[in-house]
């Protein structure tokens, strides 16, 4: 239903009175006289902040908007958003009008808006500074939970894995963003939101503990494996922000340039805890950087060592001894860069667009083998580990995003996130057949992703990806449906347990 005839009609009206007066002046002229920024001071400023930066509602920059298609934005604004604060325009504003807005937030600030120590140091709120209890308040077993993010209505739920049972649900600062990382004792969690802002939520104590806005647009964190630090990764600014855990101060703010001083977005950064060092791809220098984090003598200087490429990586993976980071290249190859030598040793052809951020590996006739869904062909490519050779192509479906296994389940579980059908099915790849031996419909005609398995791989819970979704628990070797859970379009679930040991059959 279009909500605004009313309004064209009556824009319609105060049309042709002014035309009346100023004889035939053409439609033309009366579109150009809208103006989308003076609307959005009046209209949106307060809620979206003047700068765009966003407030208490979400920053409306294009950036920030990759995922919010068009006509999904122009649909918001007339309509707002049903239980949020999001008020609808249309009564207000006519179709024009909202066009105008929408162009404006599409469109890229003029200057670069500066996030740096003050703007930080000013955002940040610490909820709780009592020292809490060194023991959780419930009884489930707390390396066994589940963190469950809900992007529906912007929540997380904490899930016991045993009973498969809610524990708590708490608000989120607006679309997460990257999957939440824990301490090394799974006792912390800490999560990263698209618009820049970085929680630390202390499980045990059920209690949000502090919070820092760290950039206008965030792609994800990493926790060192000591548990001192958290690194992040911005598309905007172009920064990397390192933080004291302890209470998320700011220790230090890395601008990203290369030598000519062209300045890059960061895609990634990920923990290598048996080198000690987080490693960072950039997305506009052919570069991999690397920071060590083990300093006896106080704070580590967090000076990057940087991996000069002949070509960009986007997502990148690891061999299980951190040696080597497996990376696609923006041409659909693989670079093999052998991260103690500095350099690219060799690649591999991927066809497609291989998801190498959910890579998995396991041992097959004695090797180590890497398995990455495909974005764009329906595939799963299987790399010999030793050589760098492709063992096997597996036809699936459809394009898959996310694959999971275990090292107790002879399974690895893909979806066909990225297929035009059957995206309500998951696959099942025997892991030492390298084929597809079964296929699930966790609930026919919805979306069905993201797998991740309890921490003794017994059950396996698969997303419905819709606002009124829910988890789907399977026994993992029966493949039956063991429970439902209701959920608000549960984008990701994360085992403390599996997380913290680094578990070979899901991503880090
Ligand atoms: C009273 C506060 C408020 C006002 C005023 C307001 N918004 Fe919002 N807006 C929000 C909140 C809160 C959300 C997040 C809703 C949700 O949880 O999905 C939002 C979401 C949006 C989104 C979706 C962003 C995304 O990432 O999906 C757009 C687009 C948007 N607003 C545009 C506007 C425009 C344009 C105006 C002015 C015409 C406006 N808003 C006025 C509070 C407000």
């Amino acid at each position: 239903m279009m909500p605004w005839p009313l309004n064209t009609l009556l824009l319609g009206l105060l049309a042709a009175s002014t035309f009346a007066a100023a004889a035939d002046a053409p439609v033309a002229v009366v579109e150009a006289k809208i103006d989308g920024n003076a609307l959005y001071q009046t209209n949106c400023a307060s809620c979206h902040g003047a700068d765009r930066l966003g407030l208490n509602g979400p920053a409306l920059l294009p950036g920030n908007l990759e995922r919010l298609r068009r006509p999904e934005a122009i649909k918001t604004i007339a309509e707002g958003r049903i239980a949020t604060q999001m008020p609808g325009f249309s009564d207000k504003l006519n179709a024009a009008e909202v066009k105008a807005l929408t162009d404006l937030i599409y469109t890229p600030l003029a200057s670069t808006p500066v996030w740096g120590l003050k703007e930080m140091q000013a955002s940040r709120i610490a909820h709780q500074t009592n020292k809490l209890p060194d023991t959780p308040v419930f009884t489930a077993d707390p390396l066994n939970l589940f963190i469950v993010v809900e992007l529906g209505d912007h929540h997380a739920t904490i899930l016991d894995g045993d009973k498969f049972e809610p524990i708590t649900r708490f608000a989120t600062r607006y679309a997460l963003h990257g999957g939440p990382k824990f301490s090394p004792d799974g006792r912390y969690v800490y999560f990263a939101s698209r618009d820049g802002w970085v929680a630390k939520y202390d499980i045990w104590n059920l209690t949000l503990i502090s919070e820092i806005r760290v950039g206008i647009n965030t792609r994800n964190l990493a926790i060192s494996s000591d548990g001192r630090y958290a690194m992040i990764a911005n598309y905007l600014p172009h920064s990397m922000v390192v933080l004291d855990t302890q209470d998320l101060r700011p220790v230090k703010i890395i601008d990203v340039k290369d030598d000519s001083g062209k300045s890059s977005r960061v895609s990634a950064v990920y923990d290598a805890a048996p080198r000690n060092s987080f490693i960072a791809a950039l997305k506009d220098i052919p570069e991999v950087w690397e920071f060590s984090y083990t300093d006896k003598n106080g704070t580590p200087s967090f000076q990057p060592r940087r991996i000069q490429l002949d070509d960009y990586v986007d997502d990148f993976f690891f061999d299980g001894s951190y040696t080597h980071l497996i990376g696609s290249s923006r041409g659909g190859v693989g670079q093999v860069i052998d991260l103690n030598a500095g350099k690219r040793i060799t690649t591999v052809a991927l066809p497609g667009m291989p998801h190498l951020g959910s890579g998995i590996t396991w041992a097959y006739q004695g090797k180590p083998v890497l398995a990455t869904p495909n974005l764009k062909e329906g595939v799963v490519t299987v790399v010999d580990m030793t050589n760098w050779q492709i063992e096997k192509q597996i036809p699936t479906l459809g394009p898959g995003f996310f694959m999971r296994s275990h090292e107790n389940t002879p399974y690895a579980w893909v979806d066909v996130f990225n297929g035009t059908k059957d995206r309500d099915v998951i696959q099942i790849i025997d892991k030492q057949k390298l084929e597809v031996i079964a296929q699930l419909r966790p609930s026919p005609g919805k979306v069905a992703a993201h797998t991740e398995f309890s921490r003794d791989g017994k059950y396996a819970l698969v997303s419905i990806w819709e606002n009124d979704g829910e988890l789907v628990i399977y026994d993992a070797k029966t493949l039956q449906v063991v429970k439902r859970l209701p959920m608000k379009k549960p984008s990701g679930k994360y085992n403390v347990f599996n997380k913290i040991t680094r578990s070979a059959g899901t991503s880090h």
